[in-house]
């Protein structure tokens, strides 16, 4: 379970200029809920997101991840293994190629033999529709698949909580929709909490819960 108590980001622009980017965001998400956050540009989406993730430390307020404040976990850890991350621009590696890209974060020191990892990246890859493009860098591939490679590779350490900025902001609104479907069926399987930005209402249709931020604020959790 996560819990959010009392999220507060200010940016201290100077002595008489303040953004109050979260303001005071209290909300819970159970253990495998999709969550999605809807608001509009700078109501602070990504500010929370990127909260959550653990790469941004300087706020007020708790975030607690089974039962224990995310503060208290090794940042590496934290940020690498209990989190995965998809990021609008896909930030794929452009010299590595597709599988490469996927098995990166596992370079970093995951417990799992050269093999496991490959069986594991294949599998995924198999799963986003990319099990003809191991070999292709992301300059080959559409935006679309590049998403899919960027899915893939945030999946690869079996994070618990999945989080996606944007995950379709750069693609059409049809291969939106396979992204979309696809992050519903891994959330299914693959035993994830997800957070989900988007500014499109419509994306989060389906979706078992909405926080709608305004202003730094939460105008409304349903
Ligand atoms: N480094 C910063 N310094 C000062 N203000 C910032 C900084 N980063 C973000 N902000 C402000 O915080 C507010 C929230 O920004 P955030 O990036 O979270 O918005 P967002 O909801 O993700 O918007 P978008 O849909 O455009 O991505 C904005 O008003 C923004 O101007
Ligand atoms: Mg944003």
């Amino acid at each position: 379970m996560i819990e959010v108590k009392n999220l507060k980001k200010i940016y201290q622009m100077n002595a008489e200029n303040q953004v109050f980017a979260l303001n005071d965001i209290s909300f819970t998400a159970e253990t495998k809920e999709m969550v999605a956050i809807i608001g509009s540009s700078g109501s602070g989406k990504s500010t929370l997101l990127n909260i959550l993730g653990g790469l941004d430390r300087v706020y007020e307020g708790q975030v607690i991840v089974d039962n224990k404040d995310i503060k208290d976990y090794n940042p590496n850890i934290y940020h690498r293994f209990k989190v995965g991350t998809i990021f609008q621009q896909f930030n794929l590696i452009s010299a590595l190629n597709v599988l490469e890209n996927v098995l990166l974060p596992l370079k970093f020191g995951k417990q799992l033999t050269g093999k496991e990892s490959e069986d594991r990246a294949k599998y995924l890859l198999d799963k986003v529709g990319l099990s003809d493009r191991l070999k292709h860098k992301p300059n080959e591939l559409s935006g679309g698949q590049m998403q899919r490679v960027a899915i893939a590779r945030a999946l690869i350490a079996k994070p618990e909580i999945l989080l996606a900025d944007e995950p379709t902001g750069n693609l059409d609104s049809v291969t939106g929709k396979e992204i979309m479907h696809l992050l519903f069926e891994l959330n299914a399987e693959e035993n994830m909490t997800m957070f989900l930005v988007t500014h499109d209402l419509h994306l989060a249709e389906g979706i078992d819960r909405k926080l709608f931020l305004r202003d730094g604020k939460l105008v409304n959790n349903i």
